[in-house]
């Protein structure tokens, strides 16, 4: 079984990162340390844990300005993928984020991710933009219900 939680110890947090560096960066040859961003101190991280405990999707929420929700590097290990583990990390920053009072959250999604994120009712609102020079960034939407 799938459990969602938040990495606590430093194996725990390299682990996390690992996974994000692995299905974010890898197999565009970038190299590590770019799987980080500026907000990581300020952002909530949740990760997906297989029955050996093993780290299969990652994600982070952080406020970008009031009321607003950044989920950001969502990943999800590639055999684990299309199994459900991308949507329960959604379903749990989104429940964090109306937990801290957000009203919105977004994303900045791969142009090759807008359907996914359409799927769980987030819209484009912005335009495309480079990325690490390997693929274009554009910002989604989602309005949280009460
Ligand atoms: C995109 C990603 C997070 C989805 O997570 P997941 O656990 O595989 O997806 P879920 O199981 O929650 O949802 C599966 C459904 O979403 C849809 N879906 C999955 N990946 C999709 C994609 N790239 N484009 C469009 N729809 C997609 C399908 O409808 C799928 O259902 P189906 O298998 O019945 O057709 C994951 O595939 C991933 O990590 N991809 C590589 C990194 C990435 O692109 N991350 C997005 C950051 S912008």
């Amino acid at each position: 079984m799938i459990k969602i939680t938040t990495p606590a110890t430093r194996e725990e947090y390299k682990a996390y990162y690992a996974l994000r560096y692995k299905v974010l960066r890898e197999p565009w040859g970038h190299p590590k340390g770019t799987e980080k961003d500026d907000y990581e101190p300020i952002s909530e991280h949740f990760m997906a844990i297989n029955e050996a405990g093993e780290v299969v999707g990652v994600v982070k929420l952080y406020e970008k300005s009031a009321g607003v929700g950044s989920v950001s590097h969502l990943a999800v290990a590639q055999e684990y993928q299309r199994k459900g583990i991308g949507h329960m990390l959604l379903n749990a920053v989104e429940h964090r984020a109306r937990e801290r009072g957000m009203t919105v959250v977004g994303s900045m999604s791969r142009v090759t991710s807008t359907a996914y994120f359409e799927k769980w009712g987030y819209h484009v609102v912005g335009l495309p933009a480079p990325h690490l020079g390997t693929t274009n960034l554009v910002w989604m939407e989602k309005k949280l219900d009460d």
